[in-house]
This record gives structure tokens, sequence and C-alpha cells, in this order.
């Protein structure tokens, strides 16, 4: 074996303004895994996160709630680590971006940044809510498309006719804070001097540090050329002033990434283990972040220039992984796929889902589904049917058979020598992140293992008179075997394991164990895991939209005001029936609705008019709408506006629908209208 390494993991810091998700967890198993896995290899491995507790969200969030920042960032942190816990998500530390330790570590940083060139300072122009006196995100921006005229849309782009804008540009710009109308105001702010770090970054991103697929992303960015990062905010702001600027805040991502090396202080601090050994310039250690595919550019670029220009040492690899989506959809609130950690937890068992997520996980960034039928399925036919089925048929012939008992040989020596070799195969799918083949090899071994169980027939031995000593030799040697594939699953299945550690009388540790057990004393067989249960994800499904609609009920209590929310709009200019009658209306039924690639708010609508034609219609409703929910439904549409070609397709009308702050409505003509009727 290897000589031990130290190695330092860390996952992405989740914001504290709300309740982990499934997708959450998907980066926290995937790490999880690996970490137990170079644990069992004997390495020295340490798993640090924190919750990422600075900017405006969470102040804002906390105004809401009427706490302070720093009580509801205590509250969300120890839901957190509630949560993880139940995911059997084990950590050396978890703490807080707003710490003492980050708020150091961060001033120090800066100062070396400072020191060495590397920060610039300018005035520049922002939007202002001066009611709230706050300066205003894009995304704290709304109004009406300059464009298409659509209202209620972001700061930054158009989601009805996807063109792209300044702020500035938007007709009766809005602040979503207090629905005052936004002003520029002037302000001082500090750069990162990013560009600097071109030559330095390009020989990071290309020295095995990513995966192949974000080194060409990053690439293609270091090409188009580098801009200077803004990393100050103004007060009101939640989060660490920076040092010698009154009245200036660090950009929540200027600290977020240096909680890593807070929340590991931390660790150093209680446990005697030098920082520096980790994080010095001359670190032998090694040192991995696993994140999420939506933050490659904060840990491939920002982080590896701000480490070296302060004089730590640079990641070993960032690990970058795909999106979860549920049963086919991306993961939102209003379309049922949404489920949190905890709902989860209070319905099923944490080990499924961790298996689920390992047999799914690869070393690449494609995007991973939880189909629910494909994981009550899964987990069934393999960790029950195949893994578990394996101990619950063999025990009782030794337990009952042989007082507990082992055999004292192998029956198939070459059957458990193949099972052993396997080991090392396995151990290098973990080590590369390749799960899902992992996986694969392990139930290879629990299906041969259930074929030399049936083509030995021992329920027929048991009753062969002078076949005793038979038996108990093929249940052995099964046993042996589940031995193995539980002692592969372990970094996958801790709680698993650790029963049948307790069943089997032996521990578990790969790779000191891959002996047999003979002559061996086992205990009583107990279930290892129960079958998961269509009822219980059901009623995982139903507790979670209660829940959701609870929220947003209450949260609908607490809605800024906004001008479109709040007030019926003034009716527009008169117009002659003539002017009226050139609409030309007609009652048309959706054929076929669907999502539209890449489009967060539209739904493509192919529409009968009754000609021989249908027309092809783009939609912002995909908020309210499930398309399946409104094929074969009648609305009404604008038969005569002029085709226009958007960045999806060409959109040959308008359905008509009404919208306020809280929803769209599409218009449906009363029972007995039939498609191609003129509307007037
Ligand atoms: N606070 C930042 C990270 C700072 S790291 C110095 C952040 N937080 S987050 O809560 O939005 O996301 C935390 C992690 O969860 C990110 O790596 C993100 O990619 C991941 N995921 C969030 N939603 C996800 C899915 N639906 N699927 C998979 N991972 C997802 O970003
Ligand atoms: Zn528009």
């Amino acid at each position: 074996m290897a000589d031990s390494r130290d190695i330092l993991v860390t996952s992405a810091l989740p914001y504290a303004n709300g309740s982990l998700h499934l997708g959450h967890l998907l980066e926290t198993i995937q790490t999880d895994i690996w970490v137990r896995f170079q644990k069992a290899q004997q390495h020295n491995c340490l798993y640090v996160c924190a919750d990422d507790a600075h900017g405006t969200a969470i102040m804002l969030k906390a105004e809401q709630q009427g706490i302070t920042p720093e009580q509801l960032i205590e509250k969300i942190r120890s839901e957190h680590m509630a949560d993880l816990d139940g995911f059997l998500v084990e950590f050396n530390n978890y703490h807080s971006t707003h710490s003492e330790e980050n708020r150091e570590i961060s001033a120090e940083i800066y100062t070396r940044l400072r020191d060495n060139g590397h920060i610039a300072s300018r005035e520049i122009s922002q939007l202002f809510d001066p009611e709230k006196e706050i300066f205003l995100a894009d995304r704290y921006v709304k109004g009406t498309c300059p464009k298409c005229k659509a209202e209620d849309q972001y700061g930054d782009n158009c989601e009805v006719c996807s063109a792209t804008y300044s702020p500035r540009d938007l007709i009766n710009p809005f602040s979503t804070i207090s629905g005052a109308t936004p002003v520029e105001k002037q302000s001082t702010h500090f750069f990162f001097k990013l560009p600097e770090f071109q030559d330095m970054l390009k020989e990071w991103t290309t020295s095995g540090t990513l995966q192949p697929q974000i080194a060409n992303k990053l690439g293609e960015w270091l090409e188009a050329g580098l801009q200077e990062w803004d990393i100050s905010r103004d007060a009101p702001y939640f989060g660490f002033e920076i040092p010698g600027e009154p009245g200036k805040y660090f950009y929540v991502w200027l600290d977020a990434p240096i909680g890593y090396m807070a929340s590991f202080k931390h660790y150093c601090d209680n446990n005697n283990v030098n920082f520096d050994d980790y994080w010095g310039k001359e670190a032998t250690s090694e040192l991995y972040h696993f994140i999420g595919k939506d933050i490659i550019n904060f840990h491939g670029l920002f982080w590896p220039a701000m480490l070296e220009s302060s004089g730590f040492r640079t990641p070993t690899a960032v690990y970058a992984h795909g999106f979860l989506t549920v049963n086919g959809a991306k993961m939102s609130k209003s379309r049922g796929t949404f489920i949190t950690a905890r709902t989860y937890l209070d319905h099923l068992d944490p080990e499924y889902l961790r298996y689920y997520f390992a047999a799914k996980l690869t070393s690449q960034v494609d995007d991973i589904d939880l189909n629910l039928e494909d994981f009550i399925a899964r987990v069934n036919s393999d960790l029950v049917g195949k893994v578990v089925n394996i101990a619950s048929r063999s025990a009782k012939f030794i337990t009952k058979g042989n007082d507990g008992m082992m055999a004292d040989t192998l029956h198939n020596p070459a059957l458990f020598e193949h099972a052993v070799a396997k080991g090392s195969e396995i151990a290098a799918y973990y080590a590369s992140r390749e799960y899902s083949k992992a996986m694969r090899e392990i139930m290879a071994i629990a299906d041969a293992t259930n074929e030399y169980f049936d083509s030995c027939e021992p329920w027929k031995l048991a009753k062969t008179e002078g076949k005793e000593q038979a038996v108990i030799d093929v249940a052995s040697q099964c046993i042996n075997l589940f031995k193995l594939i539980v002692t592969y699953l372990k970094p996958v299945l801790p709680n698993t394991a650790a029963k049948a550690a307790a069943f089997l009388n032996a521990p578990l540790d790969w790779p000191t164990d891959q002996q047999p057990l003979l002559s061996h004393q086992i205990n009583k067989f107990k279930p290892l895991m129960t079958r998961v249960d269509k009822d219980k994800v059901d009623a995982m499904v139903d507790a979670q939209a209660k829940a959701l609609a609870k929220e947003q009920k209450a949260a609908s209590k607490n809605k800024p005001k906004t001008k479109t929310a709040s007030s019926i709009e003034p009716l527009a200019a008169e117009i002659s029936f003539d002017d009226f009658i050139k609409t030309d209306l007609r009652v048309a039924k959706i054929v076929k609705a669907e999502h539209v690639e890449g489009a967060k708010k539209l739904l493509k609508l192919t529409l009968d008019i009754g000609l021989d034609d249908t027309r092809q219609v783009f939609s912002g409703i995909k908020s309210q709408y499930q398309p399946e929910d409104l094929e074969g439904r009648l609305t009404v549409m604008v038969a005569n506006l002029a085709p226009r070609k958007m960045k999806f397709g060409l959109s040959e009308g308008m359905v008509l629908a009404a919208a306020d702050g809280n929803g769209i409505y599409l218009l449906e003509p009363h029972s007995g209208a039939t498609p191609g009727l003129r509307v007037t």
C-alpha cells in the first residue's frame, strides 16, 4: 500500500439563508464518500465545511423575520448541521464564515493583496434605493422590458424576449426591496486586479488541477481576457468591514472561500494540527475542493489567484459536479421537484439516497437525475434484493445449523479470490470519483454470489442426509463474500456496514480485512435494511408540497410591495372599434406544450386554430404551468401578429394571459368554443 497521505477536503459552503435541499446533498454525499474511502485506505484525510453567512440576501431575510443576521445564521447553521448529520456526512469541523478565524484570515489576505499592489480603487455609479438607502445589485431591480414591454422583468435580461440590457434601460424600474424608483449614486469600490494573474492562471488551470471540460471552459474565459473583480460592497451589508475603509465591506464571495481556511484553522486550534502544513506556500499535504459547476469561476480563477498572491498554497485539484434534477426537471418549488434534506429524512433512510447518488455519480460534470420510480427500483433491487439478501438467506444455516460457527475452509476459493482482486479496481474507481463504476463492480460480485448460492441449492442440501457440512460450507462462502461486498460499500453505507460488522462479529476495514472468516463465530442475523416503500416516497412528496404551500403563504404576507402587485394599472388611451377589430383573436387549442431548453420562463406552444397548419408560440408562462396540464386545453390567440424571431425560434403570435406579482393566468373560453372561432 502507498504511504499515508495528508489530505484536506472541502465541500462548497451552503448559504445560510435557507434549508438544504437534495441538490446540496449530492455534493456533500459525493465528498463524504470520497473522504470515507480515503480514510479506509489509511490516509489522514480531513474534511471541513461551513455555512456561508454573509451578503445582502441574508441581511434582508433576517430583517423580514424580525431577527438579527447573527440570530438567523446561527439558527440556519444548526439546521444545516443536523441535516448533514442525518445524511451521515462526517466533518472534522463545520464552521461559519461569520467567525473570528475568518475575520482574521480575510483581513490578512486582503492586507497582503493590498500591500503587494493587487488592489485598485475607483468611483463607480450604481443604482440605489433612496427609500431603503441601499445599493441595488441587478437582481434587486425589476421593471418593464425596454424591447418587448413585458412587465416584471429582472434588471439584466428579459425572460420573455431574451433581450439583455442594463437595469438603467428598464421602463418604470423599481427596487424589489421597497418598491421605490432607483436613482444613480456614486461610490468608491475596491477591485482585485485579476488580469495580473492571467499567466499564472493559464498555467494553473492547465496543470491537471481541473477536469478537462472545466479547464476548457476557463481557458475560453482566459482567452477572452479577465476583468478586475469588484470585492467591496457599501453599508448596509452583512459581512466584514474592510480594514482601514470604514463603511466598506468585503463582498461575500471574497471571504467565502477563505471560510475553508477559517474552518480548518478552528480545527487546528482544537486538535493540535499545524495550519501551515496544509495552507503554507510549501505545504506538502493535498487540498481538494468539491463544488458544483455553477461556481467554477470563483474556484478556478479568483481563488487560486488570491491564494497565490497572498503567499498561500493553491489547491491540488477542484472537482466539479453537475446539478441534481428531480424526475427530469430542475429542482423547482413551483413544480414540486424541490425536496429539502429534512423532508427526505422525515420519511426515508439516508443510505438509500447515498447509494442512489453513488450509483449515478461519475467524475464528469453531467447533471444527475433523481427519478423517484427509478430510485425505488434501484435501491430495492441492488441493496435489498442483491446485497442484504445474501446474508439473510445464508445466515440461518450457520446460526441455526452450526451454532454460529463458520466453516474452517473456503468452499470456492477462486470465487472469493476474484472478489478480493476486484478490490483494487473498485478502489481505483472510488479514488477517481467514478462511483457508478465502483457500484457496478460491487453489484457484479453480489450477482455472482447469489448465482453461486442458487446453483448450490443449500435449501435442498439441508434436507439431505449427510450434507450438513456442505450446507455450512456454502453458507460460509456466501457470508464471506457478503463481508467483502459490505466492506467495499462501507464509504457509501456506513450504517449498514456497522450493523453488518456487528452481525459478522468482525471489523470491516478495507483493505486490511480482506481475509475470509474461517472457524469464526458470527451473531444472529437481524435485518440490515428494509425495502424502500413507495407509500413513504409519496408521503415525502406530499409533505414537501404542503410545507412549500405554507411557506409561500407566509412569504406572500411579507412580500415587499411592488408597483405591479399593489396597484391596478391605469387604462390605456382610447381606441376606435376599427382599431380594435384589426386584432384578429382566435380560439386556439393547445395541441402541444413543451419546455424550451435554456429558457427559464418560456413554454413552446403548438396551437390549432382550425387551419391546416398549426402555429408555434413562445409564451412566458412556464412558472405557472406544467406542459402536460396545458395540452388539450383551449385559449385565445392573437393570430395576425407579425411573427417574431426569438432566441429559441419563430413565435407566430401570442396567447392571452393576465399577470400580477403572484402569477400568470391564461385565458380560457367557456365550454362549447372550438378552435378557429374568431373572438370579438
Ligand atoms: N455559498 C456559495 C458557495 C461558497 S463556497 C466558498 C454557494 N452556496 S449554495 O448554497 O448556493 O450552493 C452550495 C453548493 O451546492 C454549490 O456547490 C452548488 O453548486 C451546490 N448545489 C446547489 N444546488 C444544486 C443542485 N441542484 N445540484 C447539485 N448541486 C447543487 O454557492
Ligand atoms: Zn422583453
